[in-house]
């Protein structure tokens, strides 16, 4: 009798012990799990933002969408044309949150019929910042770039920004006056040129960077300057229009 209970036993034990080990129990019986659904109840938003990410991944690049090449909170948009080309190498960011902006505001980018957006790294785009392109443009950006929130990229011909640049919010890079000048002699100005910024550029909150200019590597915009000529190389602008405060320097990211 004993030993016919302790046999019982045993077989529970040993029963009990495979479905502990079973693969249901190592998936959701797991510490690794139920961290994960702490970190999601925590934050629900997260669970939500996954799910869009999948979906906006799911309708830009089909079924390579398992690289999720895009993590976007919930509401923000591509509207990409069928025609438009978006090349991303790394992730891009849509969304989150960052010093200078809580709102939380919807980031969103335009890409029309024959234009080209090269992501050719880790970016990330703020709350509330705008990538508009118009028909045959191009546009790219560096790895480890970012810009904060509320900025607005309005580009007609061509605006390439390079890597590890800091943009900070409210900043309005575009590369159109929209209109056209007509001087006493019938002259027109040219309307749209295009804006190139280097490597590991710094450019404080509230600037304006307009048509044709050409910012340096490790140069420094001051907050609230308008830039209209083209800034060396380690030099810091200030002012409307921006003009070189000082040079030789560098900063720290
Ligand atoms: C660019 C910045 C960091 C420079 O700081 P700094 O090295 O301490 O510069 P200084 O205050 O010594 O200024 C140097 C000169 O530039 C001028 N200057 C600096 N910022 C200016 C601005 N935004 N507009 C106009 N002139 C400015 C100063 O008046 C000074 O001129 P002076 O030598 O004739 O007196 C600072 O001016 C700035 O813009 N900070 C805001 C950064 C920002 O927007 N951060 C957002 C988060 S990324």
């Amino acid at each position: 009798m004993m030993d016919a209970a302790n046999n019982n036993g045993e077989h529970n034990k040993n029963n009990e012990k495979s479905s502990r080990n079973g693969r249901w129990f190592r998936l959701f019986g797991s510490p690794r799990f139920r961290k994960a659904l702490r970190i999601i109840w925590n934050n629900p938003k997260l669970f939500i933002n996954a799910i869009y990410s999948f979906f906006v991944c799911f309708r830009l690049f089909g079924l390579k969408f398992y690289r999720f090449p895009v993590i976007a909170d919930f509401g923000s948009k591509i509207r990409k044309a069928h025609k438009a080309k978006l090349e991303i190498q790394g992730r891009l960011y849509l969304g989150g949150r960052y010093i200078g902006d809580q709102s939380g505001a919807d980031t969103y980018m335009k890409l029309p019929r024959g234009t080209t957006c090269r992501i050719l790294g880790r970016v990330k785009l703020g709350p509330g910042v705008r990538v508009i392109l118009e028909p045959g443009a191009n546009f790219s950006i560096g790895d480890n770039t970012y810009i904060t929130a509320a900025s607005i990229i309005h580009c007609s011909t061509s605006i390439s920004i390079g890597r590890d640049c800091a943009i900070a919010w409210g900043t309005t890079i575009m590369d159109t006056d929209f209109h056209s000048i007509v001087y006493e002699d019938g002259n027109q100005n040219s309307i749209s040129k295009p804006i190139v910024i280097g490597d590991k550029v710094w450019i404080g909150c509230n600037c304006t960077i307009l048509k044709g200019v050409t910012i340096g590597n490790n140069s420094v915009i001051a907050a609230n300057s308008l830039v209209n000529r083209d800034v060396p190389p380690n030099s810091l602008v200030a002012g409307n229009p921006a003009r070189v405060v000082k040079t030789g320097i560098d900063w720290l990211a």
